[in-house]
């Protein structure tokens, strides 16, 4: 007897998951406030639990199970997601449900069986498959690539509900499972900074995922992170329409280190010049700034420009790791030049520039080097660059 409860999210539907209080670091995408693993439970004339949670939270899932009915009355086992975060507690649900059959598309079976180790026996399913509970019925969706060539989403038409996996999630634990029960900007901003860490360089699948989703009468999404959406499911579907095909606005981040402050007051006059022609303008020093929480301004920042002084003919290491996280997130569309102070040899605004340039980023200008100390007048340079820079933000439409 324990006290995890389940919590009802529609009649004889069930969030079973796991709240993780703690989880500080997801695969380099910093999560100060937790987060859960969301797994449902429905019950009808057939039991079924869609996806499980990472695996030392198995015993509080099956605790949750257990508040509705027994493990081990359990049916059907849907993994829609390989990732441990939803797959690792199959184990230890293949044994407190030994009846279930377990069910995942092709390429899930095949990466389950190599990430547990095992043969274990699947259902294989596919796109447009059904399987019936009773009252209730759920249809299958391969949506590969988002977030792993095997995820998928599970929709059940009698509720109009949607369990999408990754798709739709933030990284935040809470006891209120739903989204009407927060703070709407605080959510979508959750939403925009798992977004901007996760899904930003799948944005060409998650457009298919969602029009092959906009297609189905949807009341509820129930994501495998975070709010259930019921309330403000517009809110979240028009976000991530315009995350998913880059739309940007009038808005400029400026990412830095600096040594001995001549790059952070090339980055404060450039902003300044930004900002005077009505320009949006972030300032983040790196070493002092979470690179989750920059990539998540990066999600509707038109220009990315970013500095460093030259430390043995090369850029800070806190600026070569932002930019090699941010590669991997492949921003499209986005413009951005390079700057920073040298003292003798130079190099930190030249290799800035090829990595902007191996991101995929436009170089709207040539990179801005100052010599040791910035004086006034290449303050004033560095004021007009910001100046020029806003014109080109200006002139792209979004
Ligand atoms: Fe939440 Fe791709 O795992």
């Amino acid at each position: 007897m324990t006290s995890f409860k389940a919590v009802k999210i529609k009649e004889n539907v069930w969030w079973v998951g796991a709240i993780d209080w703690n989880l500080r670091n997801f695969h380099g995408y910093l999560t100060p406030r937790g987060t859960t693993y969301n797994a449902y439970l429905i019950v009808d004339e057939k039991i079924a639990l869609v996806d499980t949670c990472k695996a030392p939270f198995a015993d509080e899932l099956i605790a949750r199970i257990s508040s509705v009915v027994s493990p081990e009355k359990i049916d059907y086992v849907i993994s829609n997601h390989v990732e441990m975060d939803h797959s690792g507690a199959l184990p230890a649900i293949r044994n407190a449900a030994p009846n279930a059959k377990f069910i995942a598309d092709k390429r899930a079976v095949q990466d389950l069986n190599r990430h547990y180790k095992s043969s274990w026996e699947f259902q294989t399913v596919k796109t447009g498959d059904t399987l019936s509970l009773g009252k209730r019925s759920l249809t299958f969706l391969e949506v590969p690539m988002v977030h792993w060539p095997d995820s998928m989403m599970t929709y059940c038409p009698e509720e109009k509900l949607l369990f999408p996996n990754d798709a739709f999630g933030q990284h935040l634990a809470s006891f209120e499972r739903f989204d009407d029960e927060h703070d709407l900007e605080d959510i979508k901003r959750e939403a925009k900074k798992y977004y901007a860490n996760i899904v930003m360089p799948l944005g060409a699948p998650a457009t298919k995922a969602l029009d092959a989703a906009g297609k189905l009468d949807i009341e509820m999404i129930a994501p495998s992170h975070g709010v259930i959406w019921r309330k403000h499911l517009a809110d979240i579907v028009s976000c991530y329409k315009d995350w998913s095909v880059n739309k940007t606005k009038a808005k400029a981040l400026i990412v830095y280190d600096t040594m001995w402050n001549s790059t952070e007051n090339m980055a404060s006059s450039i902003a300044e010049g930004l900002t005077s022609e009505g320009v949006e303008t972030k300032i983040f020093n790196l070493r002092f700034s979470d690179i989750s929480e920059i990539v998540a301004e990066s999600l509707d920042s038109r220009a990315i420009i970013v500095g460093s002084p030259t430390l043995n003919n090369g850029m800070l290491s806190t600026v070569g790791g932002f930019l090699t996280y941010l590669k991997g997130l492949k921003p499209k569309g986005r413009i951005g030049y390079a700057f920073g102070s040298f003292g003798w040899g130079g190099g930190a605004s030249k290799a800035i520039e090829a990595e902007l340039v191996a991101t995929g980023i436009e170089i709207a200008m040539p990179a801005l080097d100052i010599k040791y100390v910035p004086d006034d007048n290449e303050l004033i340079r560095c004021f007009e660059a910001g100046k020029n820079m806003a014109a080109e933000v200006l002139k792209r439409n979004g």
